[in-house]
């Protein structure tokens, strides 16, 4: 998918951001690798476009910066004719609440580490796509009036103040088409995913980018990036099921509904790994970091030491709900459509590493869950990792990826 979020022009005032020009151009999220022939005639246009840009940009290359809970982390992707290549990827622990919640609370400790990042991990520019994903960003999908591309985005705060929870006035907005139709009364209409982002939370996380000398030049919502570096997997395999991803991180877990890359339902859920640490830090009295090491030590497994089984079931309840409300927004998409039987799960993220999730997950959702590796259909550059590396950091390198894509 092509579509940036936001554009946000140099300098450092919040009325920099401004709401894409992309919308113009905003088609659904068809991923340049996908194959033509599996994909219904409206999207085979649209992919074709999406297709077309590759050759228009090659040789330009692109930086994802992805400020997660736990740590900062970036992929450069450059573009060639054929082909995408991973040139770098590199990541920076945060120190605890510098991102709370997946905002950026504390720009120069984020701005610190970004600039230990580029310092580590020698990536060929400054110039970088960030991601957001938190409680002060909503995505839904709405219906529209019809206006002609050049009146959309100067209209789109008038058309949205009612669908949004904030004064338009303090956010960042954006809206891409998914399809057009006529309703009852014969009028025009655009069906597509709104997003609204507090411009203060966003600004936030730019102004960490220029405090470690960088410059944000577009601002993407994560769950689309997700998306992108995602969609493409197995389509031979798959055609144009009904696929969902999940990429659950420290607090935030996106959860992308897509068919053959178009977003169908994208739910930002707050609850992530750390949730399950914190129950384990509480219930067992321990301090943060012995309770995370308990956690990736026992897991969802079923053959418990003895000494673990209080451990144990703290870990089990917390997951219990975390995949209750996973299987609630799949449930809650797939009785909104009627038809739309959820054909697999696809799971990323640190989060995803807890043993046993996957099948939990399965078990939940009843479809067949598997591990997402956005770098499948990546040429690999000198990115200095070795392969055990690369196959390491493949379920935590998927926003980064995504946002990279996303700048093509
Ligand atoms: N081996 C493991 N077993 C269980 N959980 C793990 C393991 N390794 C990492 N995690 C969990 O992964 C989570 C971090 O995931 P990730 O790095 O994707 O999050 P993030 O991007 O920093 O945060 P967010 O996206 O929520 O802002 C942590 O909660 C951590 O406990
Ligand atoms: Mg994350």
């Amino acid at each position: 998918m092509r579509t940036h979020v936001w554009s946000v022009t140099e300098g450092d005032s919040p009325d920099s951001v401004e709401p894409l020009a992309s919308i113009a151009q905003a088609g659904p999220a068809v991923s340049r690798f996908f194959p033509l022939k599996r994909l219904s005639g409206a999207v085979v246009r649209q992919a074709g476009a999406a297709i077309r840009k590759v050759g228009v940009v090659a040789g330009r290359s692109a930086i994802g910066l992805d400020i997660g809970t736990s740590g900062v982390r970036a992929a450069e992707l450059s573009f060639g004719k054929s082909q995408v290549t991973l040139e770098k990827f590199g990541q920076v622990a945060l120190p605890e609440g510098a991102v709370r919640d997946g905002e950026v609370v504390d720009p120069a400790a984020v701005g610190e580490a970004i600039k230990q990042l580029w310092t580590h991990t020698k990536f060929s520019g400054k110039k970088v796509v960030i991601g957001v994903a938190n409680q002060k960003v909503i995505v839904r999908q709405v219906d529209l009036p019809w206006l002609p591309d050049s009146e959309m985005r100067s209209a789109l705060g008038f058309q949205v103040q009612d669908l949004v929870p904030m004064p338009v006035e303090h956010a960042v907005l954006d809206f891409f088409t998914l399809e057009e139709f006529t309703n009852d009364n014969g009028g025009r209409m655009r069906r597509g995913m709104l997003v609204a982002a507090s411009r203060d939370m966003v600004m936030n996380a730019v102004h960490a980018v220029q405090k470690a000398g960088l410059t944000a030049v577009s601002v993407d919502l994560s769950s689309f990036a997700v998306l992108r570096s995602l969609a493409t997997q197995d389509a031979l395999g798959m055609g144009a099921g009904v696929e969902a991803l999940v990429d659950v991180g420290a607090r935030v877990t996106n959860i992308v509904v897509h068919q053959g890359g178009a977003p169908r339902f994208i739910r930002i859920l707050l609850m992530g790994g750390q949730d399950l640490t914190d129950a384990v830090s509480e219930r067992m009295g321990v301090a943060g970091a012995q309770a995370e090491a308990m956690k990736q030590e026992i897991g969802l497994r079923t053959d418990v030491a003895d000494g673990a089984v209080i451990a144990s079931r703290v870990i089990e309840a917390a997951a219990v709900t975390f995949v209750d409300e996973v299987r609630g927004s799949l449930d809650y998409y797939e009785a909104s459509t009627g038809s739309s039987r959820i054909s697999r799960v696809v799971l990323t993220g640190g989060g995803a590493r807890l043993t046993g999730l996957a099948d939990r997950l399965q078990t939940a959702t009843r479809a067949p869950v598997v591990a997402g590796n956005p770098m499948k259909s990546l040429a690999l550059g000198r990115t200095g990792l070795s392969p055990e590396q690369i196959e390491f950091v493949q379920p935590l390198a998927v926003v980064p990826v995504g946002l990279a894509l996303g700048a093509a």
